[in-house]
């Protein structure tokens, strides 16, 4: 469904991701995994049409998007959290929940109920400002925020990150709930393997801008993550 094809971005003359070629197929997670600093937030970005490929090509479903803008490709499907979060702090949960639905292929202005099933918290905290959450209720608004537009594409940025354990677990949940659906994939990008391996059906390992291993997650041994992840 996504292809992307010997991908070059740059940040100005920084050469950051070199001949990327990488595929998610319908319904799939797919982790991406790297230490810090390797391209993984660049690519997820490239992928949501935020940075310009230097060369290569990117193709979702039968749609050839390696020049297409954000709102193009947000209208194709893919839905995007970014890392950080970047939830709006001053506007309501439901606010930000409504601002997720401008994405909607549909056109429908409600809410999916499903939505509250994943997070339950959101629903008992729909008129709260975003800012007075905590950083793991940010992160869930922000998922549920992408997933109000039903995407077919959940591009996912270190959800874990900074996140306590309890919500991580339910982060974990609510990404085997949407993979049961079969309707979402998910490029999960993520630094804690455990999470990406219990998660993910495949996954891509990046090193300075380029993929180094790749597989299906059932076979990802020890060998190959102390090989590339670890410091
Ligand atoms: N806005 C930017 N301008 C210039 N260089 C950047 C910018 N953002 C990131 N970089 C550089 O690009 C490389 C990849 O960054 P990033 O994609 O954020 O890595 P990761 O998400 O894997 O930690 C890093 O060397 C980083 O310093
Ligand atoms: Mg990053």
């Amino acid at each position: 469904m996504l292809k992307i094809d010997g991908l070059n971005v740059y940040y100005g003359e920084s050469h950051i991701l070199r001949d990327v070629t990488m595929e998610v197929a319908p319904g799939e997670v797919v982790c991406l995994m790297g230490r810090n600093g390797v391209g993984k937030t660049t690519l997820l970005k490239s992928v949501m049409g935020l940075l310009p490929a230097r060369r290569g090509a990117m193709g979702y479903g039968d749609e050839d998007i390696t020049t297409a803008p954000p709102h193009v490709r947000a209208k194709l499907g893919i839905g995007y959290v970014p890392q950080g979060r970047e939830i709006f702090g001053s506007l309501t949960v439901h606010e930000n929940l409504i601002v997720g639905l401008q994405a909607r292929r549909d056109g429908q202005t409600t809410i999916n109920e499903e939505v509250y099933e994943l997070f339950p918290v959101l629903k008992e905290m729909l008129s709260r400002r975003g800012g007075d959450l905590s950083g793991g209720q940010q992160q869930q608004l922000a998922i549920a925020r992408a997933l109000v537009s039903d995407p077919t594409l959940l591009l996912l940025d270190e959800p874990t990150e900074g996140i306590q354990p309890s919500i991580i677990l339910e982060i974990e949940q609510a990404i085997r709930r949407i993979r049961k659906t079969g309707t979402t994939a998910v490029l999960l990008v993520e630094q804690y393997f455990e999470f990406a391996k219990n998660l993910g059906d495949s996954y891509y390992i990046m090193q300075r801008g380029s993929i180094v291993a790749q597989g299906d997650t059932a076979d990802l041994t020890d060998e190959i993550v102390h090989a590339h992840l670890t410091v």
